[in-house]
């Protein structure tokens, strides 16, 4: 068979260590063998090219990446290897002959004989040298003299065994050694059975045995002075990882307010302009019926501006009617908190605590306008809490919210719309909890059984506005508002399997958190 190289080697696996790759010169001499002797076998292939099989292997992987230089097919062969043992009978004569170099004719005592430095020499493989000298007849034991002694009986000793190791050596596969010679060798430990890969190596339809390096890349300047024409690419390797792309790429908490953010639109709703970090505590507590004795207006719970400290102006006849029913109800069948209220306390600056700050406001606009129509507003942004930091707790989070404002709803469409709203997002079983806020009534904090978590989990706050809080705005008497609220942290948290919320957002962050982070979570 023309240019057929069989070769046998020792298997690698297919990982190669960097720092034994063959070089260019290895792979030349190794195609020119090829060429030149067209067959030879793999002895002689390692010799002539003076190298370790592990380089001959490397050189074949290398020349394999260029496309039909040559053809390699793997074979698995059961091939017969030597141990240490092996290879000294080989070299030095079989263990049993070399023993025989100290046994004269005359005999010599056990002692002796295994304190002499040629059996010392045969380590594990003296005392069955023995054994097989005895088999041989070529030794007898002579007890006449009270100890162990042993007696040569032969003059000759020719050594077979060396003669079939060296059979052996020729060809490893075994087929030339009587079956029963390899057992015996092998149970001599003097040989072992390994299986390894033959790599059958023939010239390919591209065979050369010069070998240039394609190019990687069609440049410009190769287009331009038409000197592609004469060169070689490289073929492309399709399957190899690409360069990661450098990009911007959506955080999860963008992720997930974008969610909730199409959901709202699906719903018909409408977004509130929602860049007012800075607010009025008047917007923030005052509007919302939120006492000027209020905990939350404490700055243990809020943080107050300190430039600017106030805010000056509020709709006169609206403030007014503020004032009115925080302190007796402004007639509007309550009687308000029975204080004082200061404007004082109204005018501090604050950093919202809340959205509903900005439904406040929209409400409000909404109420200036005769006559009134329905509306479906939702907001997703920024607040602030003057919160002890924990592992679920940031000074400031996203908040979600939803109003509709409209004749005579009643809590079982609050109730219907949360439904609506929270199966869009895959939760199906909720459970309300009468709760309080100082602007609605009656108030439910809504809750849902959380398969991954194994738990019934608080997912969002609603309730009804209070008339003490629409009716100042000028709001007509049969225009009820429900609305409800949640934190953007919080479910992304829990969909996107965050415990601590310091890894989601803020200094902590790992900046590459957000590309690793998977597109979608199902
Ligand atoms: N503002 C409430 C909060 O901060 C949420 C809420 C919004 C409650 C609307 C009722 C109605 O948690």
């Amino acid at each position: 068979m023309h240019g057929r190289l069989v070769w046998w080697i020792l298997a690698f696996g297919s990982c190669w260590p960097i720092a034994l790759m063959p070089g260019f010169g290895v792979c030349r001499q190794l195609l020119e063998y090829i060429e030149a002797k067209g067959a030879a076998d793999a002895q002689a292939l390692a010799k002539a090219l003076k190298c370790a099989p592990e380089v001959v292997v490397g050189a074949i992987k290398s020349i394999q990446t260029f496309e039909n230089v040559i053809n390699v097919a793997e074979v698995k062969q059961q091939l017969w290897q030597f141990t240490k043992d092996g290879q000294d009978a080989l070299q030095k004569g079989s263990p049993e002959v070399r023993l025989m170099s100290v046994i004269p004719a005359e005999g010599i005592a056990a002692s002796d004989l295994e304190a002499s430095p040629v059996y010392k020499g045969l380590g594990d493989a003296a005392k069955p040298s023995i054994g097989q000298a005895m088999k041989n007849k070529w030794i007898a034991i002579d007890k006449s003299s009270g100890a162990v002694a042993y007696v040569r009986k032969v003059t000759e000793v020719p050594d077979e065994t060396q003669k079939v190791l060296a059979q052996l050596q020729k060809d490893p596969s075994g087929k030339s050694t009587d079956d029963k010679v390899l057992k015996d060798l092998k149970k001599r430990k003097l040989v072992e059975q390994k299986s390894v890969t033959t790599y059958n190596v023939t010239k390919g339809s591209a065979f050369t045995t010069t070998l240039r390096k394609g190019e990687a890349d069609l440049t410009a300047d190769m287009l331009a002075d038409g000197s592609w024409k004469s060169k070689d690419f490289k073929p492309f390797n399709l399957a190899a990882d690409g360069v990661p792309v450098s990009r911007g790429t959506l955080h999860p908490l963008l992720k997930v307010r974008e969610e909730y953010r199409q959901i709202f639109l699906e719903m018909g709703f409408e977004e509130m302009p929602t860049s007012r970090f800075v607010e009025s505590s008047f917007w923030n507590f005052d509007a919302l019926f939120q006492p000027q004795q209020h905990p939350a207006r404490d700055a243990h719970d809020t943080f107050f501006m300190t430039a600017p400290e106030t805010s000056a102006s509020f709709p006169a006849d609206y403030e007014e009617r503020v004032k009115n029913t925080h302190e007796n109800g402004g007639g509007y069948e309550s009687i308000g908190y029975q204080y004082n209220w200061e404007r004082s306390e109204a005018e501090k600056n604050l950093l919202r605590t809340h959205t509903t700050a900005v439904s406040a406001r929209m409400l409000y606009k909404l109420a200036q306008q005769k006559p009134f129509k329905p509306v479906k507003y939702f907001s997703i942004d920024r607040v602030f809490r003057n919160e002890t930091l924990d592992a679920t707790h940031l000074a400031e989070f996203h908040q979600i919210e939803g109003v509709i404002a409209d004749y005579n709803l009643t809590l079982g469409d609050l109730m219907g719309t949360l439904h609506n709203f929270f199966t869009r997002l895959g939760i199906h079983d909720l459970r309300f909890k009468p709760a309080y806020n100082p602007y609605t009534e009656p108030s439910m904090e809504v809750f849902s059984y959380h398969a991954g978590l194994d738990k019934v989990v608080e997912i969002g706050n609603s309730g009804m506005f209070r008339p003490e809080m629409l009716r100042p705005m000028g709001l007509p008497e049969d225009v009820v508002v429900i609305a409800w609220g949640l934190s953007v942290e919080r479910p992304t948290m829990i969909k996107y399997g965050y415990s601590n919320i310091r890894d989601l957002i803020g200094p902590k962050v790992d900046l590459t958190a957000a590309q690793s982070a998977p597109l979608v979570r199902l």
